[in-house]
């Protein structure tokens, strides 16, 4: 999995075998579980003191689709995402307690199947939009994974997919913010990732781009399952896209809620408005609240 500091974007993973990274995206039984048992973070804090973020986490994702992750603004949602793909922040030790485990086996490295998608979309201005998706083949762990004919394919499928074929040869300054973004999926996408963690990936976007996005990504998600956790503030977001919904405390945070929605996608104004929808929306919107959380919720309905 790639950090943002690398030269390129914000998506990549380490390597795998070739056969494994090509076929694993075709078979439906063979998504990695995620499995955090009794996760606590701390971290050092400038005066010498420990912040406790994380206190005590316990999660199973052992299965294709949409677990979006709300809670209080620095209530540690980032830092559980980046867990789950294995990434550790330099000099502290991560998770301060607890086990991770990815596809069974305890994950102390950044995880080969996970992927990226941050808020900030990090297209490079100077390569083209398609130069921009075939990034992640230019680090040789994904060259190892993907034949080089492939590539190319690849590429200009995923850019027809997110309604960018018509754009290969621009460069991201000729795009609007909501092309950018859809970019910054694409480079996640033309991956096949088993695992894709997704970081407030439409909260710059205005509401109606934003809503494009979460109508392309469920339908992307037909096409190419994985194990998705996006980590949003807007509850209507999370209703839209979930599968099932986690709402985190205030830190020290604790998963306070769990709710399963199996609603199939795109859902319909008539599902979100319901009545049981509406009181699952007042359930979220009150477990936030109980964690005194000063206007950091959104909604967009
Ligand atoms: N590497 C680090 N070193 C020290 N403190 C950190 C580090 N990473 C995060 N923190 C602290 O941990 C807390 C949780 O941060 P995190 O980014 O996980 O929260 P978040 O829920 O994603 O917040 P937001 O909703 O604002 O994005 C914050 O107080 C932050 O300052
Ligand atoms: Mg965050």
């Amino acid at each position: 999995m790639t950090a943002e500091a690398e030269p390129s974007a914000d998506t990549a993973s380490p390597a795998a075998s070739a056969e494994g990274a090509v076929a694993h995206a075709d078979a439906a039984s063979d998504f990695p579980s995620i499995e955090l048992s009794g996760i606590v973070q701390e971290y050092p804090t400038p005066d010498g003191k420990t912040l406790r973020v994380l206190d005590g986490v316990d999660l199973t994702l052992d299965r294709p689709g949409i677990t979006m992750l709300l809670g209080p603004s620095g209530c540690g949602k980032s830092t559980l995402l980046r867990m789950m793909g294995g990434v550790r922040p330099t000099g502290v030790q991560t998770p301060t307690k607890g086990t991770v485990r990815i596809g069974g086996k305890p994950c102390d490295g950044p995880h080969e199947d996970a992927v990226m998608v941050f808020q900030r979309y990090a297209n490079r201005p100077d390569l083209s939009i398609h130069e921009n998706v075939a990034l992640p083949f230019r680090f040789s762990m994904w060259k190892k994974r993907v034949p080089r004919s492939e590539v190319k394919t690849r590429v200009r499928d995923i850019l027809a997919a997110v309604g960018l074929g018509d754009k290969h040869d621009l460069r991201p300054a000729q795009l609007s913010g909501g092309q950018n973004q859809r970019v910054a999926l694409a480079r996640a996408l033309v991956l096949r990732p088993r695992i894709l963690l997704m970081d407030e990936p439409f909260g710059a976007l205005d509401a109606q781009t934003r809503e494009e996005m979460q109508l392309l990504l469920g339908k992307l998600l037909v096409e190419n399952p994985c194990v998705v956790v996006f980590v949003t503030h807007d509850v209507s977001e999370a209703l839209v896209l979930g599968d099932r919904v986690l709402v985190l405390s205030a830190s020290p945070a604790k998963i306070v809620d769990d709710i399963a929605l199996d609603e199939p996608r795109p859902r319909s104004t008539a599902w979100l408005m319901s009545s049981a929808i509406v009181d699952v929306k007042d359930r979220v919107l009150e477990r936030l609240h109980e964690s005194r959380t000063h206007g950091q919720v959104r909604l967009s309905f």
